[in-house]
């Protein structure tokens, strides 16, 4: 069967409700397209799992701020629906910005808990307002298609946290599953913003990947948490790389790890401006061996 492109909630509804009727289990990716491996892996993901897969494509302009790429973000419509049919996708939805945000729009999702406020939420970063708008997004497309499975990257690591958050705390039925990291053979995590890089900062940016691979041998060596960033932020420095942040927390609540405490898996992740490029990146690490149990 081929993809079908659809634009409307209830032209989408009323396309889910006999799949949903007869049974079939409905699997869900949420993208901003422009797709790359890392989607095309989220939607082969969802293929396995599921019935149906629908694929969203939005770019979404409240998880944007003022002064960011919201106009110059990379866009290919015709593109994004080949690969994602190729990939396995049965339903690509594509609505307008005024079908998600209709006239008067005035109600959001706001994870607390001191998920969105830190990292990428930090308000001198992209801030807590850009979560706001993932969230937000993210529980109007749970509520249009009811997926039985959702699927998002571990390279938004924080993203997949606080949609596993806000999935749990308002009772959405969908399971959250969060699919590896996509490479490029140097170790650079796949983004759509990667296009923004020159072919300068293009050999720079695997550093991002380097400097956590650093990290987590110096874990597994047996050095402690500050230690392993310190390694992490030589390799960066060695390619002029000035990180936004550099950081170690809790996997499971993002609060800040400064050892391995009973287990807990933490969470190293990075932000970097490569060029015109803003890039993140992160591991899990789990203890040291013979320290606990390893998270990976
Ligand atoms: O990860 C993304 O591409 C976006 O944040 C998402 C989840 C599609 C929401 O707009």
């Amino acid at each position: 069967m081929s993809v079908r492109v659809i634009r409307t909630k209830d032209e989408l509804r009323a396309a889910l409700r006999p799949r949903r009727a007869a049974g079939e289990t409905i699997g869900l990716v949420p993208t901003m397209g422009y797709l790359h491996n890392g989607h095309l892996a989220l939607i082969r993901a969802a293929r396995e799992r599921c019935d149906v897969v629908v694929m969203s494509l939005f770019v979404n302009p409240t998880q944007f701020r003022e002064g960011e790429d919201l106009e110059s973000y990379p866009r290919d419509e015709a593109r994004d629906v080949e690969l994602a049919e190729g990939a396995g996708a049965d339903f690509v939805y594509a609505p307008s910005v005024e079908e998600v945000y209709p006239e008067g729009f005035a109600t959001w999702v706001e994870v607390g808990g001191g998920l969105t406020d830190v990292l990428c939420g930090d308000p001198g970063r992209r801030g807590p307002e850009h979560f706001r708008g993932v969230t937000t997004v993210v529980a109007k497309l749970f509520n249009t298609v009811d997926p039985d499975v959702s699927f998002f990257g571990q390279k938004d690591a924080q993203q997949a946290i606080v949609i596993q958050r806000m999935a749990r705390d308002l009772d959405f039925r969908t399971e959250i599953v969060t699919v590896p990291t996509v490479r490029e053979p140097d170790g650079l995590a796949m983004s759509s913003r990667n296009t923004y890089l020159s072919p300068a900062d293009r050999e720079r940016a695997p550093a991002l990947y380097r400097a956590l691979s650093a990290a987590r041998e110096a874990v597994e060596g047996g050095a402690g948490l500050d230690a392993a960033l310190a390694d992490a932020r030589r390799v960066l420095a060695e390619a002029g790389i000035e990180p936004e942040y550099l950081e170690a927390r809790y996997a499971d609540d993002l609060t800040p790890a400064a050892a391995f405490d009973g287990g807990r898996p933490v969470l190293v992740a990075v932000a970097a401006r490569v060029g015109a490029a803003r890039l993140i990146d992160n591991v899990v690490l789990g203890p040291p061996p013979g320290a606990g149990t390893p998270a990976e």
